[in-house]
């Protein structure tokens, strides 16, 4: 069955304008299965070809093509290569890089993450459910058959999308990978690891604190220790909940020959105090803590507030490095907490350096929510 809707004019220069997204607020609500295409048009002109999920109030309509004859295989074969062209030749990232990243990319809620011949694919687009098989050929024809595709497509995302989580080897069965930032070495296991596996985000940011010294360093939130590892320093403390997460860490602890380590499997903000009461300080503290605010966002920025104090008292003279990936939480807003936070203990700083996402996680107009990752380099002094 082909569908078609008829949109007004504010939906049309929205689609010029190069939004991809329509919540069922803007386009008129129709009868389809989730994933269907949908032809979108203004007065009877076709517009672009769009994608409907009627369960899905927020991404009831993610634009797909302008052009009316699409070849679907073809052109998601095309924005992969594009995808791959600008990771690979523009931004020099070689091995390990986020491939897709939903609108940057004009795939909508598809995410691809390359690591080596891995690619992990996380989606939330009924359409690309649907036509898995169409994105498993691109990447071959793009990449050739030496790889691996994972799905991993689990989540928050998903759930507001109505689509269940999926789980499986789409191609081949590899799993673990090493990779290599700043001449440190990192294992990846996509089945063991958060998200697609690594941090991707953070690459940029990784390169930044490789400049840093510190006699004590303090990798709160650690993961499988990539801050830790990369920041240079004599003695290195771990904080991290996961057990999984700490079986990497320990692994990258001994692919870069790092002896002097402490990792604490456990709760980071009772073990924050418990080091607040033992009067324990430290040069750097990195907090990369996950989105604490996707749940409910005052008890969050309680939350935010709560470890970053703590960090604070830990650290006499030295760095904060202080993240945030809540979308909620504005740059301006992140530093105004911070600020307040550092006054009130009386302690004097300089902002030395603003962090942000990767640029392989590239945000387009006017997807603005494609930003979320920020964070700052803070010299506390007494
Ligand atoms: C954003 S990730 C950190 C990523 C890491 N900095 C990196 O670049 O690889 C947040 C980590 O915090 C851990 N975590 C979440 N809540 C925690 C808690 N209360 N105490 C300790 N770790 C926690 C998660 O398991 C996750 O590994």
């Amino acid at each position: 069955m082909q569908y078609e809707i008829e949109v007004g004019e504010r939906v049309k220069r929205e689609i010029k304008k190069g939004r991809q997204v329509f919540s069922v607020n803007w386009i008129k609500k129709i009868e389809a299965e989730p994933g269907e295409l949908v032809k979108l048009k203004y007065n009877n002109n076709f517009l672009a070809w769009g994608i409907i999920n009627p369960k899905d109030q927020y991404h009831y309509i993610r634009i797909f093509s302008y052009n009316e004859d699409v070849d679907i295989h073809n052109d998601i074969k095309e924005k992969i290569k594009k995808a791959k062209e600008y990771r690979e030749k523009t931004i020099n990232y070689k091995n390990h890089y986020r491939l897709i990243y939903s609108e940057s990319d004009f795939l909508s809620g598809l995410i691809i993450d390359k690591y080596n011949d891995i690619f992990v694919i996380q989606n939330s687009n009924a359409f690309f459910d649907k036509n898995i098989n169409i994105i498993k050929d691109a990447l071959i024809d793009v990449y050739g058959k030496d790889i691996t595709i994972y799905e991993k497509s689990i989540g928050k995302q998903r759930e507001r999308s109505y689509l269940k989580p999926i789980e499986r080897f789409i191609y081949g069965n590899k799993y673990e990978t090493e990779i290599e930032e700043v001449n440190k070495k990192f294992y990846i296991n996509i089945l063991k690891g958060q998200k697609t596996g690594w941090f991707l985000d953070q690459r940029e940011n990784r390169k930044i604190v490789n400049q840093l010294y510190g006699d004590r360093i303090l990798d709160v939130f650690s993961y499988s220790g990539s801050f830790g590892i990369i920041i240079n320093g004599e003695e290195k403390y771990f904080i991290e909940k996961s057990k999984e997460s700490i079986s990497m860490l320990y692994k990258n602890l001994k692919l870069n020959n790092i002896e002097n380590y402490n990792v604490i499997n456990g709760n980071a903000y009772r073990i924050l105090k418990q080091f607040y009461l033992e009067k324990r300080k430290f040069d750097i503290i990195i907090l990369d803590p996950p989105d604490l605010l996707a749940e409910n966002y005052e008890k969050g920025i309680r939350s935010f507030i709560l470890i970053n104090s703590i960090a604070l008292d830990l650290i006499d003279e030295g760095y904060l490095i202080t993240f945030s990936c809540s979308q909620d939480l504005n740059e301006r807003k992140f530093y105004s907490l911070i600020r307040t936070l550092i006054r009130r203990k009386n302690k004097k700083f300089e902002i030395l350096y603003k962090f942000n996402q990767a640029l392989d996680h590239k945000v387009i107009f006017p997807h603005k929510e494609l930003s979320y990752l920020k964070g700052f380099l803070i010299e506390i002094k007494k």
